[in-house]
């Protein structure tokens, strides 16, 4: 029997989709030494492996068939735009990919004006001022904190995270238009899907049963 390689996306969402996935029977003691450096964590009986990649790598990994199942969240499922199947929401790490910024930036986003707009997900905020808005922007791509650029002038707005919307509480912005919900989702490698239906199809079912979603 082969590996099945789960990719999970380094950071808040690792643990709790591991605790999800030790709900359904799936453990992996190795992962919990939080002091290991080892990149990747083998469960020997269920000939699973598992393995943490930064966020936007986790599509790619499972594009290329590295991994046969990753968790990662929709926002960067959206951004990196890879071939794969989405089979779950994990209805976890809910929030919300919003533009926003200062309330005096309304009036420009209200008159289509020729903005400049800020964001980790280029790609995401090309696609909604263009397709959705039909609203000629320039995207300007940042790496993080991306709230400072309408407080410095970099941009008028931003397309960002928005959970709790303390960040930009406490810098003085608000959501100005809500693009889409975000929370985390199981993808699967088109081929492994194939392959090995049977045994990723009976982990999609037990995930689906631990969240509630029946089966
Ligand atoms: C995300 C997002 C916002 C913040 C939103 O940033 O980009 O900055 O969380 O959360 P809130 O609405 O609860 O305040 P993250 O922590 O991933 O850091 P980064 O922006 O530096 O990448």
């Amino acid at each position: 029997m082969r590996y099945i390689t789960f990719a999970l996306a380094k950071g808040r969402l690792a643990k709790k989709a591991m605790d999800l996935l030790e709900r359904t029977g799936i453990t992996c003691e190795e992962m919990k030494d939080e002091q290991s450096r080892k990149l990747i964590f083998v469960n020997e009986e269920l000939k699973l492996k598992f393995f943490l990649a930064k966020a936007s790598d986790v599509p790619t990994y499972v594009e290329y068939g590295a991994a046969d199942i990753g968790v990662v969240g929709k926002d960067t499922i959206m951004e990196e735009g890879r071939k794969l199947y989405e089979v779950l929401d994990l209805r976890m790490g809910k929030c919300r990919m919003c533009v926003a910024g200062p309330a005096s930036a309304r009036e420009y986003l209200k008159h289509h004006e020729l903005i400049r707009v800020a964001s980790k997900y280029p790609n995401i905020a090309k696609d909604y001022f263009y397709n959705k808005k039909h609203q000629t922007v320039e995207i300007i791509k940042l790496n993080g904190s991306v709230e400072l650029a309408p407080i410095v002038g970099l941009s008028e707005v931003i397309v960002d995270i928005v959970e709790t919307g303390t960040t930009l509480k406490e810098n003085g912005l608000e959501v100005l238009e809500e693009i889409c919900p975000l929370s985390a989702r199981v993808v699967v490698n088109q081929v492994s899907m194939k392959m090995e239906n049977e045994r990723i199809s009976r982990i999609i079912q037990d995930l689906r049963r631990v969240i509630g979603e029946g089966v």
